[in-house]
């Protein structure tokens, strides 16, 4: 069996703080945005946490951790994914010192990864600014975030310095476009959001990402720091020029954050945009100079393509994770309307590569689906997901051809490898895992873990390093 993957390729699983710790208020935590949104993004926040926001419990990962991480290197994880919680460090966000029990709590993470060699990938922050610094201070539209993340990265990097190499700055940086509470904190509400504040706002996280990698390079020579995107291929739906210029402008809303983090300066097209919506950026003295500091490598999440076109008749209701677009009439969707498209990761590996001509991480990709726990014939609980095997088998695949093609990819980790709580929607019901974990959407379960059938086939993928990933073409 022969294989295209790298020998140091990293492969592992992805998760976030938020989805999957729980213990919302324990050990000092304070609330962050995602405790005020019991429906994800499908419904408005809520003023205080109530009982039907399953996060809040999660899959219970902060007291069961040593449980999980124990799975994960029995699948044979090199990396695992994850997030810290902002509101664990600094409760508030614009406290002077940290809260010694959430340092304390990764500390502990990272000590049980590093014991079965797993490396720990961790994300600064992932859709859960401390709600204290949104309500305050608007979240990302307001300069004084970047002194406030300043300050949490400066702890981060001195405490576990000796135990994580590899961070991302900020998880799918470019979602503050939809989702400007989640994503950003920001509070005034998305309808009423100027474009002025929301990109004055992506202006300072971009900065404050390059501060990131600066303070990072200073403090740990050997850590290697990479900004992590949504990406989303976005197709022309017919050769009709217009399309593929209407194409084209939608590739380049999101190409503006790696583009940034990867050269280190704004690219021109967006010039245009900003003064057709009167947009004047205020950068302050150093912020071009800050900005130079370009990151290590791109990290992405993928799990759609979409299509544009410039036809009004031909708009419809295309679905993409958190952006929407036209659906694609060659391609099949999950059960959430998420359009599979294994071809578009390695169009999305050439073009990045290309484009950068930096190493590339896919830190999200999976599928999100309704799983039924049966026993089988051992009498063991177990899901029976060839599905997600079929899914997961496809992209892999792509990867492994766009490795041929001359892409340079760190690793591979595919999210929520053990069920959690979905970003979107909020729901236990949209398990992405190898680990199924017993809760529903309505709150009830044991909380036990049972490994799925994908359990022992991403085993043997990561045993045999990517050679028993079988070529989906054979199959048709
Ligand atoms: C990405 C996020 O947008 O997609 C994750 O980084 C999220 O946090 C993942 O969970 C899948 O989306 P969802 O809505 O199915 O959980």
């Amino acid at each position: 069996m022969t294989t295209s993957f790298p020998k140091d390729f990293l492969w592992g699983g992805a998760v976030a703080a938020n989805q999957l710790e729980g213990a919302y208020n324990q050990d000092g935590k304070g609330l962050s945005v995602q405790d005020v949104l019991p429906k994800g993004i499908a419904a408005p926040r809520t003023e205080e946490p109530t009982s039907d926001n399953l996060k809040l419990v999660g899959i219970d990962f902060y007291n069961r951790y040593k449980e999980d991480v124990k799975l994960f290197a029995e699948m044979g994880f090199k990396v695992f994914r994850t997030s810290i919680a902002w509101s664990r460090i600094f409760p508030q966000g614009d406290e002077l010192e940290p809260n010694e029990k959430g340092l304390q709590f990764y500390d502990d993470l990272f000590d049980e990864c590093l014991k079965y060699g797993i490396e720990p990938l961790v994300t600064i922050s992932h859709y859960e600014t401390p709600l204290h610094l949104s309500k305050t201070y608007n979240g990302w539209v307001n300069r004084k975030m970047i002194g406030f993340y300043e300050r949490y990265v400066r702890t981060l990097f001195a405490r576990y310095k000796g135990k994580v190499k590899y961070w991302l700055t900020f998880n799918e940086i470019n979602s503050i476009l939809e989702e400007p509470f989640m994503s950003g904190g920001i509070f005034t509400p998305k309808e009423q959001l100027s474009k002025q504040d929301l990109y004055q706002a992506i202006h300072h996280e971009l900065v404050a990402s390059a501060l990131a990698v600066k303070i990072g390079h200073e403090m740990m020579p050997e850590a290697k720091i990479g900004c992590m995107v949504l990406s989303m291929p976005t197709y022309p739906l017919t050769p009709n020029p217009d399309d593929v210029v209407k194409a084209m402008h939608a590739e380049q809303r999101n190409d503006l954050f790696a583009d940034v983090h990867a050269r280190g300066y704004y690219p021109k097209y967006i010039n245009r945009y900003f003064k057709e919506n009167n947009i004047s950026i205020q950068f302050e003295d150093d912020d071009a100079e800050i900005l130079k500091h370009t990151v290590d490598f791109i990290s992405f999440s993928y799990y759609v393509s979409i299509c544009e076109t410039a036809d009004p008749d031909k708009r419809n209701e295309g679905k993409g994770n958190l952006f929407a677009g036209v659906q694609n009439p060659y391609l099949k969707a999950s059960e959430w309307g998420w359009q599979i498209d294994p071809q578009g990761l390695r169009v999305t590996l050439n073009k990045y590569y290309d484009r950068y001509q930096k190493p590339l991480f896919i830190v999200e990709n999976g599928l999100g689906a309704i799983d039924e726990l049966v026993t089988d014939e051992q009498g063991n609980k177990t899901v029976i997901d060839d599905y997600r095997i079929q899914y997961l088998n496809d992209h892999l695949f792509e990867v492994g051809k766009a490795i041929e093609d001359g892409v340079e990819v760190m690793g591979y980790t595919s999210w929520g490898c053990i069920d959690l709580v979905s970003a979107s929607t909020a729901e236990m019901k949209k398990r992405y895992g190898f680990i199924y974990v017993d809760r529903n959407n309505d709150g009830t379960g044991s909380l036990e873990r049972y490994k799925k059938k994908s359990f022992d086939w991403y085993k043997e993928v990561i045993g045999t390093n990517g050679a028993s990933l079988t070529d989906p073409a054979a199959k048709k």
